[in-house]
């Protein structure tokens, strides 16, 4: 009986603790408050949006938002090509205040995925140190009740002893007694000296295992601290082509789709974008991207205000022409947004490499100040229009809470959805994995978690909602896209 137990006891806890060493842990301030927050009694099949249940709660769709902007065009259309000189071959070697953290003003710096690798890193480390911490007293606790049943047995067998010496020349009776006794002895004695000690052996077998992990992350951060002090100071050069935005950029003979650096404003440093220059004739600052998950975008406020992720990669050869996962930053998107009549381009593309996009020609983000409400116009596109109309295969309310022209920006740390606001159990961002323009909640979700592969579940999800990579109209709630991009210029009418 204590045979079977113990092990079954051991059995358990080292599954555990192989379980929870597997558990990344992005963000752990959420998630004490998130546990309780959908399970209204049954698991909630979000799709999107959070139905209405019965009582007090209700939904109002009604807020003051802003129109976007129509008015005041900085373009005409483009003139006849200017021609393509030396002038994009002529660089400069832009010295890059990188380093791993993609810190304010220089955001963008030309990091190696590796710095976001070490963070993933650090994290896992904590998470592991904090496991062989509750191991050990498991492990003492173990080895002494085993010194406990193994003094137990030990007085047995003294008494046994005793009681043979005592009852040696006596009748059968008590040597019936004495056959159970020692049989029992023999079963524990047995289980003491082999069974105890296997099992300690194993405990610490898991032990070992797990420090040679740590002395593993310890070398593999120790390198990344070496190879992130260097190459982080970018030898990518920077075209010396330079202007207010892509568009401007475009005119001023930069064709080539690859990292510049743009002023959009005289009175504030010159930061660096991605123009995508080819796409629909090009002109575009890339604002947000996915591609590969190498960047985690369940991101506080001030995240997302200044920007993070890597604008650009040193492919091959010449200046960094392949974008990074990142998004620029509220405020640059709003700046940018504000200068005159702005369109949005989103492109997508499944796990079969199919592609679709969303268009729309009038894009607007408000400042801080008002939460950088968004406001959408115009679509075009084969993609579904989620801003304006949220998600089709929702109806009446439901799909109305998936809309998301209007919106303030949420995360996970300032809510500012319209899902029971002021309830801080009910926050779109909080389940949802990213930063966004969260209604109740959303029909598109770019910012969310990566999942590889595409399909995903409920069950794989962090809170039982449909966090992916997700734009509804195109393929649901439980497909999180391998790529998504968003691009915005200046919008001019003879396009
Ligand atoms: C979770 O919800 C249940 C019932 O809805 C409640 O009894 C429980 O106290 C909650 N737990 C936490 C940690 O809030
Ligand atoms: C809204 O969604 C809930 C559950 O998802 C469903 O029970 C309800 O019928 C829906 N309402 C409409 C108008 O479709």
């Amino acid at each position: 009986m204590m045979k079977t137990l113990l092990v079954l006891y051991l059995c358990l806890y080292v599954t555990w603790a192989q379980e929870v060493l597997e558990y990344d842990d992005y963000d752990p301030d959420n998630k004490a408050a998130a546990k309780n927050t959908t399970s209204e009694g049954t698991a909630v099949d979000a799709r999107g949006h959070r139905p209405v249940s019965s009582g007090r709660d209700s939904y109002s769709p009604n807020r003051y938002a802003p129109p976007p902007i129509t008015s005041g065009q900085r373009y005409r259309g483009r003139p006849t090509p200017a021609p393509v000189g030396s002038q994009v071959q002529e660089k400069e070697e832009q010295p890059d205040a990188g380093g791993c953290t993609h810190a304010s003003e220089a955001m963008g710096a030309l990091c190696p995925t590796g710095c976001e690798l070490k963070n993933a890193l650090l994290k896992q480390e904590k998470n592991v140190k904090a496991v062989i911490v509750e191991l050990k007293p498991q492990i003492e606790e173990l080895s002494r009740s085993s010194n406990n049943v193994y003094n137990y047995v030990n007085g047995i067998s003294n008494s046994l002893r005793e009681r043979q010496r005592v009852f040696d020349n006596n009748n059968q009776a008590v040597s019936q007694y004495t056959d159970q006794v020692e049989e029992q002895h023999a079963y524990i004695k047995e289980t003491v000296d082999t069974i105890f000690p296997s099992n300690i052996r194993v405990l610490q077998g898991v032990l070992d295992k797990i420090r040679l992990k740590i002395q593993k992350l310890e070398k593999a951060i120790l390198s990344q601290n070496e190879q992130c002090r260097d190459p982080c100071i970018t030898k990518c050069p920077i075209p010396v082509v330079s202007g207010k935005e892509c568009e401007d950029i475009y005119r001023r003979g930069g064709r080539d789709s690859q990292m510049y650096l743009i002023q959009p404003d005289p009175l504030f440093p010159p930061y660096k974008v991605f123009c995508d220059q080819t796409s629909q004739n090009g002109g575009w600052v890339l604002i947000q991207n996915r591609l590969d998950g190498s960047v985690d975008f369940g991101r506080r406020w001030d995240d997302y205000r200044r920007g993070f992720g890597n604008i650009a990669f040193k492919s091959s050869k010449r200046f960094c022409e392949t974008p990074g996962e990142y998004w620029l930053g509220n405020d640059r998107i709003s700046h940018l947004s504000k200068m005159g009549p702005t369109e949005v381009l989103i492109e997508m593309q499944d796990w079969t490499g199919a592609k679709v996009y969303a268009q729309y020609q009038q894009f607007t983000i408000q400042t801080e100040t008002s939460n950088y409400v968004m406001a959408v116009n115009g679509y075009s596109g084969n993609a579904g229009n989620c801003f304006l109309e949220g998600a089709l295969e929702l109806y009446g309310e439901n799909r109305t809470m998936t809309i998301h022209n209007g919106m303030m920006f949420s995360t996970y740390d300032r809510d500012n959805d319209n899902w029971t606001p002021g309830d801080p159990s009910k926050q779109c961002a909080r389940e949802d994995g990213g930063g966004w323009w969260y209604n109740r909640c959303h029909s598109a979700n770019p910012n969310g978690r990566y999942y590889i592969g595409g399909a995903y579940t409920s069950k794989m999800t962090k809170h039982g909602t449909d966090d992916g990579v997700v734009w509804m109209n195109w393929k649901g709630s439980w497909y999180s896209l391998k790529a998504i991009s968003m691009k915005i210029r200046p919008f001019y009418a003879s396009r």
